[in-house]
């Protein structure tokens, strides 16, 4: 069943790579009018020149709380999607190989950037037929399972799902939905630096590491497709998501299972 969303509007942040992008195109697919933002101009200039005219970009950076407010303001949105965020670029396995200072950009990309973005948003979000409005934040299975590679983007996820639960409480008695939705291995830029950081030698690849650890993790052992966030974001955005609130949805081949 094809969902159709022709009348809603859709922001996604970090919206121009990766899932945010697919997540893009996928409500632009069912009829929403899209607004991408995110630091990377160049990206956008992409992803603008692929898509309509139902698409708008802007370049923000989620760690700026004022240009954040500033965009949001005066905005109309049915669905917010916040899908930036950045790993530390560091080994982080032992966690002391790292230094607490590595912690900082992180948190404050990952964590407080989605903080900024729920916050901007809120009037928007208030406004109008709030009992079609969503709110969905890309969180990840690392922030479930004590993920072994880098800290303090596991303990920022871990973060952001419980946001999202205290988020979901506070707009439900204005019927805004909000859940967290967490990828498993994507091959994305985000995923091959985690690779990067933790590489072992000059000789091993990317796909042999991602090969190995989708086989030693994920009972389906296979990457997840950008699309497949897509998929599940206009669901939970749709009406056949409008009794699901604050879930933590994985879209994980099975690396998680609370059995
Ligand atoms: N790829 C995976 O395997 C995987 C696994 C679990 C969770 N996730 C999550 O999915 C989401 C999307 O990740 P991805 O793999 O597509 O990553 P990606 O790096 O391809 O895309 C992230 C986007 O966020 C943007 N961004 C980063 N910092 C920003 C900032 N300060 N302000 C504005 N935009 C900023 C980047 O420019 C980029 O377009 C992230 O929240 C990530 O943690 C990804």
């Amino acid at each position: 069943m094809k969902i159709d969303l022709t009348g809603q509007s859709a922001v996604v942040i970090g919206g121009a790579k990766g899932i945010g992008a697919a997540i893009v195109r996928s409500f632009l697919d069912a009829g929403a009018r899209v607004t991408a933002l995110d630091m990377d101009n160049e990206a956008l200039l992409v992803l603008s020149q692929e898509n309509g005219e139902n698409l708008n970009t802007a370049v923000v950076d989620i760690t700026d709380e004022t240009a954040l407010n500033e965009f949001a303001s005066g905005e109309a949105v049915d669905h917010l999607i916040c899908a930036a965020a950045i790993g530390s670029g560091k080994p982080g396995f032992p966690f002391w190989k790292m230094k607490p200072r590595d912690w900082s950009k992180v948190i404050d990309v990952t964590l407080m950037g989605t903080v900024n973005a729920l916050h901007a948003f809120v009037p928007a979000l208030l406004e109008g037929d709030t009992q079609r409005k969503s709110v969905l934040i890309l969180s990840s299975v690392a922030g479930q399972i004590g993920s072994q590679t880098d800290p303090p983007y596991s303990a920022s996820k871990a973060a952001v799902i419980n946001f999202a639960q205290c988020a979901a409480k506070d707009f439900a008695p204005y019927g805004v939905r909000v859940n967290a939705l967490s990828p498993g291995m994507v091959k994305t830029e985000l995923n091959e630096s985690v690779f990067e950081a933790n590489r072992k030698d000059s000789s091993s690849t990317y796909d042999d590491w991602a090969e190995e650890k989708i086989q030693k993790t994920s009972p389906l052992g296979r990457w997840q497709e950008p699309e497949e966030f897509g998929a599940t974001a206009v669901f939970l955005a749709s009406e056949g998501g409008r009794n699901i609130t604050g879930q933590t949805i994985n879209v994980d081949g099975g690396q998680v299972m609370h059995s």
